[in-house]
Formats: structure tokens, sequence, C-alpha cells
């Protein structure tokens, strides 16, 4: 008797040793526990047919091998969880899905803008964000002091150690218009060109304005161009912008480089020119300025007083934005909340 309970624990551990997963280890306290043919209950239940001293004795020892083998198969459990659990892949599981990134409205809306000038054989070029007093301002005809200056205001940059190679003031550019001069000193007329990107200004924000916003400008230089043609131009381009029922007028401004200045008003898309709350009752939108180059800034590029003519024009593209996508306040494109501009 001592024997075969001997016999039966050094069985159960090699059973336990071969058992590596949970259907297998059930079969196991089946065999080992089973009430009719579980081999430890035979055991215990032979012990009847022996005195009582004898039963008494092998009973206990029984007993010890009972739980000792009740324990291992419960440590072989939970080790066959423990590994299962790391292996483990539930393929009914749904999968997830990555979430893509897109493009910002205001890149959307620029490449709209740039997509329909290049149609028009606009080339398209950019400038640097950090601009010299001499381009933001003196080669546009706003020489120091220059009262026109102030319509502008300025984020100066005030280092020391911060200036262009030959020492002069930085700025960070308040317009893109110094890209004419910058462009011109490159190429030699016929061209169109626009130049898109940021621009800078030292405001109090509102609902209409910002401090760092988006920009388009777009200039032609050539012989004989005309104010009528900075009309079609421009009629052209927003008739594939907001609809071929646009109306836009060209409106007297004043710009120090151009002659004459013009500001482009388009007529109200939300009330066709019946007047709402968005064009303030007046049935037409402020697009942005426009006007004929001045000579003195095709001097400062080193062309010729005469020989040339060109117009040019500057869009604000959050102006855009929100008359295309309906949004009331341009600051919500620059504050990259995430609810935002999941929208686009
Ligand atoms: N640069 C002007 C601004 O920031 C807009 C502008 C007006 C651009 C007239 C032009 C122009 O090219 O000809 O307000």
């Amino acid at each position: 008797m001592i024997e075969s309970l001997k016999q039966l624990r050094d069985q159960a551990l090699k059973d336990l040793s071969a058992v590596a997963d949970l259907e297998k280890l059930d079969e196991l306290v089946l065999k080992y526990f089973g009430r009719k043919q579980g081999l430890l209950n035979s055991i215990l239940r032979s012990l009847k047919n022996l005195d009582e001293r004898q039963r008494k004795i092998l009973g206990q020892q029984a007993n010890e091998v009972k739980i000792e083998i009740w324990h291992l198969i419960d440590q072989r459990r939970q080790s066959i969880k423990k590994a299962g659990k790391k292996d483990f892949v539930d393929l009914t599981i749904d999968g997830k899905n990555p979430r893509l990134g897109h493009l910002h409205p205001i890149t959307k809306i620029r490449r709209e803008i740039e997509k329909i000038f290049r149609e028009m054989g606009f080339a398209v070029m950019l400038g640097p964000e950090i601009e010299t007093d001499y381009y933001n301002f003196e080669a546009l005809n706003m020489p120091a002091e220059h009262p026109a200056r102030d319509m502008w205001d300025t984020f100066y940059i005030k280092s020391e150690e911060r200036r262009a190679e030959d020492g002069e003031k930085l700025v960070l550019r308040t317009h893109i218009s110094p890209m004419q001069v910058r462009v011109m000193e490159k190429l030699t007329p016929p061209f169109s060109v626009i130049s898109s990107g940021r621009v800078f200004r030292h405001e109090a924000t509102d609902a209409r304005h910002e401090h760092t916003w988006d920009y388009t400008e777009g200039f032609v230089v050539d012989q004989h161009v005309s104010l009528s043609n900075l009309k079609t131009t421009l009629l052209d381009f927003f008739k594939q912008l907001f609809g071929s029922k646009t109306e836009i007028k060209l409106r007297s401004s004043y710009f120090p480089f151009t002659e004459p200045s013009i500001e482009i008003i388009m007529g109200c898309i939300f009330c066709q020119k019946t007047g709402c709350s968005i064009c303030g009752q007046t049935g037409w939108l402020e697009m942005g300025g426009a006007g004929m180059i001045h000579p003195t800034v095709f001097e400062h590029a080193g062309y010729p007083r005469e020989k040339y003519s060109g117009f040019a024009f500057g869009l604000g593209i959050g102006r855009v934005a929100m008359l295309k996508y309906d949004i009331p306040d341009v600051r919500l494109f620059y504050q990259n909340d995430h609810r935002f501009l999941s929208q686009f």
C-alpha cells in the first residue's frame, strides 16, 4: 500500500511535467481525483479493508499525498495561465484603425489658391519669414521714417547680433510684397509669380485679426500690363474659387508701392449682395489690396524706370478660408484644437 502511494505520487509528478495546457490538466484532475475512477479515491476506498491502526497511518499518508498532488496541479495551472497570457492573441477582437492625419484647412485653401494661379501660368516662389527692413519697407517705396510704415504694426527683431549680413535691421515680414523686389532682382520680365506663407503683425487679435496669419502675394511684370489685366485675372481667380456668379469691384485705396492702389471687394457670397451680418449689411466683402506696381519699386529692383509695367495683389488666406468654410473667427484656424481641425 505504501509502495503504491509512492508510485502514484511519482506518476503524478511525471504526468504534470508533461502537461502543457489547461485541458490536459483537467484530464489529470479527473485521473487522480475523479470520484469513481480517480486513482487517489480508489486507494482511499481500499483503506476500509485494513484494520484500524493501519487505516489510521495509511489514511494520513494517503491524505498527505493527495494534498501534495492537488497543490502541484494548482501550481501548474497558475504557470500555464501566466505563460498563456503572454502569447495569447484574441483574433476575434476588432482591430484598431490608426488615426490618419490630414491637411490643415489653411494648407488646403493655400493649395487650392496655388493650383488656380498655376493653371493661369503663375510660378510659385517662396521667400523668408524674417525679412530685412530694406525689402519689407524701403524697396517698397517706404524709406525710413515714411509715415506709411505705420500701416503695418511691425515686430522688429531687437537683438543686435541678429542682423542681416550688411548689418541691416531685421523684421518679421508684415506682408509678402517684399517678394516683388526679391523676384525682380533675379528674373527678367515677363513673369507671373505668386508667393504664399506666413506674415506677422503686432496687433490685438479679434475674430478677424491674428498676429500670425497666412497670405498670398501675386504679381505680373511685362510691358503694357494694365489695370484691366489685374481685374480680369482676379475675377477669373475668384470665380474659380467661389463659383461662376462671383462679382468683384476695385475700390480706390492707398499703398506706397502701387499707383494706382485699389482694394478688391467681392459680392457677398452669403446674401447675394442683399446685406447680411457677414458683410456688415453692405453686400460686399473686402478681400485684399492690389494695384499697379510703383515705378520706384522697379527702380529698386534695378529695372529701367519706364520700361516695364506690372500689377500686384495681396490676399489673406484665412479670410478666404473663413468664407469657404463659413467659420466666424479666424483665430480658430491657429489654435490647433483637434475638435475644430478634425472637421476638415
Ligand atoms: N501688402 C499689402 C498688405 O499687407 C497688400 C497689398 C496691397 C499687396 C497692394 C499688394 C498690393 O501686392 O499691390 O496689406
